[in-house]
């Protein structure tokens, strides 16, 4: 307030001139505020026009290099030319990663079969202590035969972890050896184009038939 009636009783000492280019001044400051929210609203109306499970704007994706359940290195640049549907859980999981990736996994069946090809399902390990090359393999092939499991080290884990804003974290079990323990960890079913932009994030209440569904309007409208 003081502050406030101080800046007010500066003001009969402008000169009119000073006076006039303060008001030209604040008026131009004010008009470009104005374009710039109006500018802002619009970018924020487009990244939420979309349906429900569909996201237009994020940050999530970009490069890394993991090791397939055959030993073969692997980096984003490998699956360039495809969708990608990810799932990020762990092989000892015993409920939920085990119901996603067959949700994922039947949702991918569900589409017309040219779409499909074009699709690359994705399983992400966060256990990479435990989740060897080896036991991906005989894991993955449970659910699709066209479905490649990525481990890798801690480190690779962590990053892309940190890419994909993957929350996993080790839970102690109750009894056991070192290796007897829980992973928590969030639950999504990443679309991915491809060109590694986001394009739908689809949550554990989501069925198979929903996200067939949205994977089939997405690829339809997207442009590679
Ligand atoms: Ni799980």
């Amino acid at each position: 307030m003081v502050d406030f009636s101080v800046r007010i009783g500066k003001v009969p000492t402008m000169t009119l001139r000073q006076r006039l280019s303060r008001i030209l001044f604040l008026g131009t400051c004010g008009l470009l505020l104005g374009i710039a929210v109006a500018g802002m609203s619009i970018v924020i109306e487009k990244a939420y026009q979309s349906p429900a499970g569909r996201i237009a704007a994020s940050n999530i994706g970009g490069p890394y290099l993991l090791t397939d359940q055959d030993g073969k290195p692997r980096t984003e640049k490998d699956f360039s030319r495809s969708y990608k549907l990810i799932y990020f859980g762990f092989t000892y999981c015993p409920v939920i990663c085990p119901t996603e990736l067959q949700k994922m996994t039947t949702a991918l069946r569900t589409l017309p079969t040219e779409t499909q090809q074009k699709i690359q399902p994705l399983f992400i390990s966060v256990d990479p202590e435990r989740d060897t090359p080896a036991l991906l393999k005989s894991y993955v092939a449970l659910f699709d035969p066209r479905l490649i499991g990525l481990t890798g080290t801690e480190e690779q884990i962590d990053s892309i972890k940190k890419t994909y804003k993957v929350y996993a974290t080790k839970a102690a079990a109750e009894s056991g050896g070192p290796d007897d323990y829980s992973v928590d960890h969030s639950s999504f079913i990443y679309l991915m184009s491809p060109d590694d932009r986001l394009l739908a994030l689809f949550k554990t209440a989501d069925t198979a038939d929903v996200i067939a569904a949205s994977i089939n309007e997405v690829i339809r409208e997207s442009r590679p």
